[in-house]
Order: C-alpha cells, then sequence, then structure tokens
C-alpha cells in the first residue's frame, strides 16, 4: 500500500515539473452598473429612513375613507395602491415611511406594501425632480415617427444628464428611460408627470423642457407650456394625412331601415 502511494506522488510530481504555474484565484468582476431604474431594495438615507414621521394630511385621509368603501372591510389591504400613490403624491415619492404608514392603515404586513411599491414603476421610491421626465423606449416608440433614440439623445442634451433615475442639479428634472406607455400610436413620447406629450421630435421634446423650466422662474410663463396630447398639430391619433376612406356621406337610418 505504502509503495502504491509513493509511486503515484512521484507520477504526479514527475507530471508537474515543466508545468506552468497558474494562479489559483479567479478574478472578481461585475456586469456593467445599469442605471435605467432604481435598485430594488431600500438602503437607509438622510432623507428615507423609518425614522422619518409620516401622517397623511386630514384631506388626504378623507379621501382615504372614501377609498376604503370601495372594498369589503376584511379586503381593504386591496386599497394598497390608490393609497400607495396618494402617500406618493402627498409625501413627493414613496419613502419606506409612507409605506410603513399604508401598512399600518391597512394592517398588513409592511413586506407585502413594499412588494408592491418595488414591483410597480409608477412608485418612485427615491426622490425625484419637480418634473419626472419618463421617455418611452420600446420598440413601438424605437421605431415610430423620428424613434425614441434620438428623443433620449435630446433629453439628455437639454437636461445635461447622463443616465436614467439622474436628477438636474437644479431639482427640477428627473429622467428615466421606461417600458410601453400605452400610446404606441403617437410614437414616439415621453409621460411627464401625470401627462402624456406625443408625436415628438428632438425639437419638439427639447422646447418643451424649456417651456417647463421657464415656467417654474417666471409663473407668467406658464401658459406657455404646450397641452399635453400630440405636439404634431394632430387632435389624437387620427390619420395625419387626412381621412383616406370612409369619406363618403353617412348613411342614414332611412337607408338601412326603410321601417324607421
Ligand atoms: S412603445 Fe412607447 S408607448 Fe408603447
Amino acid at each position: 500500500m505504502a509503495s502504491k502511494l509513493t509511486s503515484l506522488f512521484m507520477r504526479a510530481a514527475v507530471r508537474s515539473v515543466g508545468r506552468v504555474s497558474r494562479p489559483q484565484h479567479r478574478a472578481f468582476s461585475v456586469a456593467a452598473q445599469r442605471r435605467s431604474d432604481t435598485l430594488m431594495v431600500h438602503r437607509n438615507t438622510s432623507d428615507n429612513n423609518p425614522s422619518i414621521p409620516f401622517k397623511f394630511t386630514p384631506a388626504n385621509e378623507a379621501i382615504i375613507v372614501e377609498i376604503l368603501k370601495r372594498y369589503p372591510p376584511q379586503y381593504k389591504k386591496a386599497a394598497v395602491m390608490p393609497i400607495l400613490d396618494l402617500g406618493q403624491r402627498q409625501h413627493g415619492f414613496t419613502s419606506i415611511s409612507v409605506m410603513n404608514e399604508v401598512a399600518r392603515l391597512l394592517e398588513m404586513p409592511p413586506m407585502r406594501v413594499y412588494e408592491v411599491a418595488s414591483f410597480y414603476t409608477m412608485y418612485n421610491r427615491t426622490p425625484v425632480g419637480k418634473f419626472h421626465i419618463q421617455v418611452c423606449t420600446t420598440t413601438p416608440c424605437q421605431l415610430g415617427g423620428c424613434g425614441s433614440d434620438v428623443i433620449v439623445k435630446a433629453v439628455k442634451e437639454q437636461l445635461g444628464v447622463h443616465h436614467g433615475g439622474e436628477t438636474t442639479a437644479d431639482g427640477l428634472f428627473t429622467f428615466l428611460e421606461v417600458e410601453c406607455l400605452g400610446a404606441c400610436v403617437n410614437a414616439p413620447m415621453v409621460q411627464i408627470n401625470d401627462d402624456y406629450y406625443e408625436d415628438l421630435t428632438p425639437e419638439s421634446i427639447k422646447s418643451l423642457l424649456v417651456a417647463l423650466k421657464e415656467s417654474v422662474l417666471d409663473v407668467s410663463k406658464a401658459d406657455k407650456v404646450p397641452a399635453p396630447g400630440p405636439l404634431s398639430g394632430r387632435d389624437t391619433c387620427e390619420n395625419s394625412n387626412g381621412l383616406t376612406n370612409l369619406t363618403s356621406e353617412p348613411w342614414g337610418a332611412e337607408t338601412t331601415r326603410q321601417d324607421l
């Protein structure tokens, strides 16, 4: 047995002679950081930690009473989404204190509220600027009109931001790339706070951002901000070349129903 082991060690030693020794470690590497969205984890910060108190205003408490009437009392946790939205509108973003207060009101485990708030991108879990610029970059917006790539480029140039989630130094704008917002027929488009601006071109998005900024610096210029909707002159999503079918006078009931 001892002789067998000895020869085994000898063969191994002979094999290793002349072999280039390789470092016995692997380099630690990570994928490039993607900044197109906020992290799905909470880290305490000075403006977002559980020790910051949050209470709904009396006006919002009255709204919550109305919201809760929509649900059977034993299922009041079903109201988590509208009440989180209300908290976000009051506080400016969905902080951990907002989520904890919603959990307390609805008698839910806080983790259940965190799960909802971190799943839906409509909940901003970090502070955002006065204007939240969400540019849709899903396929129809990439292909429609001038394409969302040039819209993203124009927004970045105008605001001086470089990545998604970045807020301008004056705190006015936060830029984010998002997935389809359901207005593909008027692509490319952007959501700014609660409003959709559609049929964008690099020029129209830049002048929109300028108008928004000026409306803050000088309230008398607030009426210079274009109305939401298509910025191409269309009313909604009608054919921009005018009617191409159904152009004759519509039939009346006397044509289709002789008996009427
Ligand atoms: S792809 Fe942009 S709104 Fe649908």
